[in-house]
């Protein structure tokens, strides 16, 4: 077993390797990938943020993407690798990195297998599966704010800002995803289920797979998430 670090600065040093958070949308992976970024100071890389900075910035890939992201179904597993790769090679994701919404096909979790293997990686893949009832998934949704800004994600039933619709960190006014409407979220939800679902076996068979309770408090979640990668996978 991993020798648990002892200090925040023993945690910033080290190797982690790549990570995957795997789960719904509105399980809390973004919420939970902003932990893990704190404690071992390797970069998220959010397929989802990544898709809507090219739709902002009017790139080919953000004209190819926008209509089907509003529609709550996923982007072809070729663009999505294709941007996947070229955020792997910056330097900063040498000690590791935090996968949030990536791979979410079998497609690209092969995909993701062949990269890292022809680069002759050497730290262990994680997985943490974040479980939510989907009964509150709906409410998370629709309820979510982000800080254009700085990316705080906050919550106006569970999580609200201090000032509503305020970011506490930097006064800018949050706004609204296009897709945390009730049409897209069923889409999102049933794309979920029938694409991204199977990586579940998927993982579990190359026993890299934690599952944690998504459904307790954030804080919680962060617990059981940052002593779940401490632990070998199938100790956790
Ligand atoms: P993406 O941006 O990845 O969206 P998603 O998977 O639908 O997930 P979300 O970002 O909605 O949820 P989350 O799990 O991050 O939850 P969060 O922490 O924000 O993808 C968007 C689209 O891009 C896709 O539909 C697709 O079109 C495209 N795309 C992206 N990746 C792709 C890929 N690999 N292949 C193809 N297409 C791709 O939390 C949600 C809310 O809940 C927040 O308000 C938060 O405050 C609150 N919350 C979090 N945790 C808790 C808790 N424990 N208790 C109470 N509230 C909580
Ligand atoms: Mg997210």
């Amino acid at each position: 077993m991993n020798t648990p670090a002892a200090s925040v600065a023993d945690y910033g040093a080290r190797a982690i390797g790549p990570i995957i958070l795997l789960g719904a949308p509105g399980a809390g992976k973004g919420t939970q990938a902003k932990q893990i970024v704190d404690r071992y100071g390797i970069p998220q890389i959010s397929t989802g943020d990544l898709l809507r900075e090219n739709v902002k910035l009017g790139t080919e890939l953000g004209k190819k993407a926008k209509a089907i992201m509003d529609r709550g179904e996923l982007v072809s597993d070729e663009l999505v690798c294709d941007m996947v790769a070229e955020r792997l090679s910056r330097p900063d994701c040498a000690r590791g990195y935090i996968l949030d919404g990536f791979p979410r096909t079998c497609a690209q979790a092969e995909w993701l297998d062949g990269y890292l293997s022809a680069r002759g990686s050497k730290l262990p893949l994680r997985v943490i599966k974040i479980a939510v009832d989907y009964d509150r998934l709906l409410k998370r949704l629709t309820g979510r704010r982000t800080c254009p800004v700085c990316g705080t994600i906050y919550n106006i039933h569970f999580n609200p800002p201090k000032v509503a619709n305020t970011c506490d960190q930097d006064g800018a006014a949050l706004s609204l995803r296009k897709d945390d409407n009730e049409t897209s979220i069923s889409e999102r939800l049933k794309a979920y289920e029938k694409q991204t679902l199977p990586l579940t076996d998927y993982y579990r068979a190359r026993h890299a797979l934690t599952e944690i309770n998504g459904d307790a408090a954030p804080e919680k979640v962060s617990a059981d998430v940052l002593a779940a990668l401490e632990q070998r996978p199938d100790k956790a």
